[in-house]
């Protein structure tokens, strides 16, 4: 048997109250129209001030689990950007609310990118015999930490979150996770960032009397800053070169691919990488219409959202490819199994 992290279980949670774009419309300047036709997306939906991340995260974990069944998972990675606290982790906390005991449990951050980074990780743990089962959770409150003036950033990301468990299995199975890629360009990570609140600007100076910690000129940020143009360009030409990568090294034309499945960032950064692999505009899964970019939730949002509408059947060549600060970005190719549904 040649060990490998196979898919076994699917979940999705999305906080209940929507903004639409005609909602943002009362608060910002901007248009439905604009914000349809230069990005893709009508509506998103929006946390509660007192919801936290891991409150969405348990709901999608807890989900995923049950569509997995009864086996206890003995790891949990939380792929997140905006964790409950700077520290601890957020992935111990969701650990013990789902009822999982004293099992490893962290977080990833590889922003948008995050998801991908976790299912690698979880690939690694089973891989190494560290765990059987792994609950991968992607779960992001981006609303928290956009600027309320910024239209460019209200206008795309929503809350959400999703998650997987892998179970230990066979390389030549459905479900079994790769060719996996990943990579990143930290020549890039200031096109998408949140300057202040960490070590190199913290929200205060140091109380020693010899630190020489000095505010930024600019005063501090708490504010999610993305530079759109640069950012569009790298996501587009980083998901394709990934996707060729995966493909390839599964063998697969990107004809064969059944369903393509990108980064919920932007209708047009997906419309553009599956004109240049090329992939048919059909056979890509579009979510984010309903959703926004939900960042590390992207992906497993996406992927249950097709499970669920029924545009996934076991056997199909399933290629996933993300890109997000860092920067980051990776694909991951697998051949859907037969799933249980929630
Ligand atoms: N409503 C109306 N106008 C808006 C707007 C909104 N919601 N958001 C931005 N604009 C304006 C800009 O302020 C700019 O105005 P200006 O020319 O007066 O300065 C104008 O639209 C054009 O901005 P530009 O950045 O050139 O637009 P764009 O076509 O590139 O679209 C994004 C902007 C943000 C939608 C686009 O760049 C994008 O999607 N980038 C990638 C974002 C992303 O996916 N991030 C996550 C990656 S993980």
């Amino acid at each position: 048997m040649n060990r490998a992290a196979v898919l076994c279980g699917l979940g999705s949670w999305l906080p209940p109250a929507v903004v639409t774009n005609q909602d943002l419309e009362a608060e910002l300047d901007t248009t439905d129209e604009w914000v349809r036709s230069r990005t893709g997306i009508s509506r998103r939906h929006v946390a509660a001030r007192d919801t936290a991340t891991s409150d969405l995260a348990v709901e999608a974990g807890a989900r995923a689990l049950k569509s997995a069944g009864s086996d206890p998972v003995d790891a949990v990675v939380v792929a997140t950007t905006t964790p409950d606290h700077s520290c601890p982790a957020t992935a111990p906390s969701v650990a013990a609310r789902l009822g999982l005991g004293t099992v490893a449990a962290f977080d990833v951050a590889a922003v948008c990118t995050g998801f991908l980074y976790g299912l690698a990780t979880a690939a690694g743990l089973i891989a190494t015999h560290t765990a059987e089962r792994v609950l991968v959770i992607g779960a992001d409150k981006f609303s928290g930490i956009l600027d309320p003036h910024d239209r460019s950033t209200r206008a795309i990301f929503g809350d959400g979150a999703g998650a997987a468990v892998l179970r230990a299995g066979d390389a030549a199975e459905a479900g079994a996770l790769g060719p996996l890629v990943l990579a990143s360009d930290g020549t890039g990570s200031d096109l998408i960032c949140v300057r202040s609140g960490g070590s190199r600007e913290p929200w205060h100076t140091s109380t020693t009397p010899e630190s020489k910690a000095v505010p930024s000129p600019l005063g501090p940020d708490p504010y999610f800053r993305m530079n759109g143009k640069a950012v569009f360009r790298n996501a587009v030409e980083r998901m394709v070169e990934s996707s060729r990568t995966a493909a390839g090294r599964a063998g697969w034309a990107v004809e064969d691919i059944d369903l393509f499945v990108a980064h919920q960032a932007n209708l047009r950064i997906m419309h553009a990488v599956a004109d240049r692999l090329p992939v048919p505009r059909p056979r890509c899964h579009v979510h984010l219409d309903r959703v926004g970019n939900t960042a590390a939730a992207s992906l497993p949002l996406a992927l249950d959202d097709a499970a669920v509408s029924g545009r996934l059947a076991a056997g199909d060549r399933v290629l996933l490819t993300a890109f997000g600060g860092g920067l980051t970005w990776g694909a991951c190719a697998l051949r859907w199994p037969e799933l249980g549904t929630v």
